[in-house]
C-alpha cells in the first residue's frame, strides 16, 4: 500500500527548493510513485497567474498550491511542494487541510543566498528595482518545527535529497528497498 503524503518546502529564494525537490523527484519516481512538483515559479505561469507579491497574494498563491497538494495527497501521489512560502500561519494551514505533511525546511543564510543568486534578483531588490524581496525588505519566518531541515549552506543537494527521503521511510510513507 502507498500512502499520499506533500512534502512541503520553504525556505529562501536560491536555497535550493527546486534543486532538491527535482532530485528527490527522480528518487521516488525511480522506487515506482507517482509524484509532482508544484514549483513557485511554474505555478505563477499558471495556476497563480496574475498574483504579485503582497502579503494576501502570497497567500492565496500558496492556499491554491495547498489545495491541489490536499488533490494529489488523498489520491496517493507524492506532492512536492517547491515555493518559499515565507508565512508559517499559512504554511500550518495547509498541514492541517493535508494532514500527511512533512515540511523541509531549506535553510540558507541570506549571504549564501545572495552570493549565489541564480536569478540576479537579490542585486536588483539590493538596487531598488524590485520592491519587497524575501530576505530583502520582505519578511521570511522560519519554521519552528518542520520535519526535516536542510543546511543547504552546508550540504549538497544529494545529501539534503538523502536526508528527506530517510524521514519519508522514518514516518512509513515509502519503503526503500533494502540494501543487501
Ligand atoms: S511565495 O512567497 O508566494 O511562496 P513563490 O515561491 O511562489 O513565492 O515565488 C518566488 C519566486 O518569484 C522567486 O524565486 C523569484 O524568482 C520570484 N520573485 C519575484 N519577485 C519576488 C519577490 N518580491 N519576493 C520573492 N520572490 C520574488
Amino acid at each position: 500500500m502507498s500512502t499520499g503524503v506533500t512534502v512541503w518546502f520553504t525556505g529562501l529564494s536560491g536555497a535550493g527548493k527546486s534543486t532538491i525537490a527535482r532530485i528527490l523527484e527522480k528518487r521516488l519516481k525511480d522506487m515506482g510513485r507517482k509524484v509532482e512538483i508544484l514549483d513557485g515559479d511554474v505555478v505563477r505561469t499558471n495556476l497563480s497567474k496574475g498574483l504579485g507579491f503582497s502579503k494576501e497574494d502570497r497567500d492565496t498563491n500558496i492556499k491554491r498550491i495547498g489545495f491541489v497538494c490536499h488533490l494529489l495527497t488523498r489520491n496517493d501521489v507524492i506532492a512536492i511542494s517547491a515555493a518559499i512560502s515565507p508565512y508559517r500561519a499559512v504554511r500550518d494551514y495547509n498541514r492541517s487541510l493535508i494532514g500527511n505533511f512533512v515540511e523541509v525546511f531549506t535553510k540558507c543564510s541570506i549571504d549564501e543566498c545572495e552570493k549565489r543568486d541564480v536569478k540576479g534578483l537579490y542585486k536588483k531588490a539590493r538596487a531598488g528595482e524590485i520592491k519587497g524581496f524575501t530576505g530583502v525588505d520582505d519578511p521570511y519566518e522560519e519554521p519552528l518545527h518542520a520535519e526535516v531541515v536542510c543546511e543547504t549552506d552546508k550540504q549538497t543537494p544529494e545529501e539534503s535529497a538523502e536526508q528527506i527521503l530517510k524521514k519519508l521511510e522514518e514516518l512509513g510513507y515509502i519503503h526503500q528497498a533494502c540494501k543487501a
